[in-house]
């Protein structure tokens, strides 16, 4: 049953229509996702909700978030937004990278001298994707462990154990976003050389709005944030219980390891998309109005399209996963970005802590949409 129908209990989505068509293959997932005129990402808005109460009244204010267009509001986003992530763009941002990706190592490696265990998500995964987008903004060093503050609030509070109330995720969402825009407001007024000028202040070429701004920046902080994090720690986990693909690593560092982690982790296991009209997909009608999820974790085992899918194989080439999306007008707008991150963070790795180990089991986020990990320990200890 590759496109199945997923009642939901009345009410634990919040929506009227609970429920919604379950997509599981590769070819499906990438189907929906090249037809925006069939599958709206604009109409019951991008992620999956399983168990928050979102009503309808903040739809409207989702709706201001690139993610959740659809074309042509969506396009004329995009388009000036793809400025800041134009190969050069994101290459200019490697040297600074590399040396936080060093030092971020370096210190890991301080605290494993005693033999003693350490989280590995807290100490190594969690500082490069925050360090790359507050690079990428231009936030002082100062204010950055605010935005890691405000974008693990707004991400994670489908999880009880942060016990993060609906009102706090509102909260943390409402500073962010007020600090995002008085950054555009002082670019517009004093003009520098980086991203947030090129969006906010391009003259002719088409700019955004402060707001606009503001809620790209939340969009960022979240989209770029959590993923990378946990493509990470999914990354060092399968290293760790596939020694032979670490030894291979550390020896010949293959270009293809960063695509494989991402297809392994699939951080964001699903979005999703309404039915814009009456549509046959996978042997199914789907109606008019119905809910669709994409289930990128499950299109990254298909075996129609990987050779042996559950084995973690850093050399796989072509690996066509869609960890960053099906490849329609949505497809990650930070994808060179977030491999740069993994390449860089592993190197390191391999060049530091060649011989890390794990020392416990990865204590996973209670998520619908993320596959997130919280604590992985691990040990350099024998
Ligand atoms: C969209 C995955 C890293 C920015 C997406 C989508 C996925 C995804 C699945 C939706 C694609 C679709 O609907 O077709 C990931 C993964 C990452 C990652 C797995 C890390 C391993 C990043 C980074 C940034 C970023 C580092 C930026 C700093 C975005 C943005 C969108 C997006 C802005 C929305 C694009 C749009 O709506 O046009 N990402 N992402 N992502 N991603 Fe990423």
């Amino acid at each position: 049953a590759p496109v199945s129908w997923c009642a939901q209990r009345h009410g634990v989505s919040g929506f009227d229509d609970d429920g919604y068509w379950a997509v599981t293959r590769h070819a499906d997932v990438k189907y929906v996702s090249t037809h925006p005129e069939l599958f709206s990402s604009w109409t019951n808005t991008a992620i999956i909700r399983f168990n928050e109460s979102i009503q309808r009244d903040q739809i409207d204010v989702q709706r201001l978030i690139m993610l959740n267009m659809d074309p042509p509001e969506h396009t004329r986003v995009r388009q000036i937004v793809q400025r800041g992530f134009t190969p050069r763009a994101v290459n200019s941002l490697r040297t600074a990278l590399k040396e936080r990706a060093l030092k971020i190592v370096d210190e890991a490696v301080a605290l494993s001298r005693d033999g003693g265990s350490f989280d590995f998500v807290s100490n190594i995964a969690v500082e490069l994707p925050l360090q790359a987008i507050a690079e990428l903004i231009g936030v002082p060093q100062e204010d950055r462990s605010k935005i890691f503050d405000w974008s693990n609030t707004m991400a994670s509070y489908d999880d009880p154990e942060f016990a993060i109330t609906e009102e706090a995720g509102i909260q943390a969402s409402m500073e962010f976003l007020s600090y995002a825009m008085n950054l555009a407001a002082a670019r517009k007024e004093c003009p520098a050389q980086d991203i947030v000028t090129k969006l906010v202040a391009a003259g002719d070429s088409g700019s955004l709005s402060n707001d606009e701004f503001g809620f790209f920046v939340i969009l960022l902080a979240v989209a770029g944030n959590e993923t990378t994090r946990n493509a990470i720690t999914h990354g060092m986990h399968a290293f760790l219980s596939h020694p032979e693909q670490w030894e291979l690593y550390r020896r010949e560092r293959p270009a293809t390891a960063a695509e494989e982690i991402v297809r392994w982790a699939t951080p964001v296991v699903s979005f999703q998309r309404t039915a814009t009209q009456d549509v046959e997909l996978g042997g199914q009608r789907i109606p008019r109005g119905d809910r669709v999820g994409l289930f990128y974790s499950s299109a990254n085992n298909d075996p129609e399209v990987f050779d042996d899918p559950e084995s973690f194989d850093i050399t796989r080439d072509p690996n066509p996963h869609l960890g960053f999306g099906g490849g329609g007008p949505h497809f990650c707008l930070g994808k060179s970005l977030a491999v740069m991150e993994i390449d860089l963070i592993f190197n390191a790795i391999a060049d530091a802590l060649p011989g890390l180990r794990l020392a416990g089991e990865p204590r996973r986020l209670r998520s619908a949409w993320l596959n997130g990990v919280k604590e992985l320990r691990v040990t350099t200890a024998p």
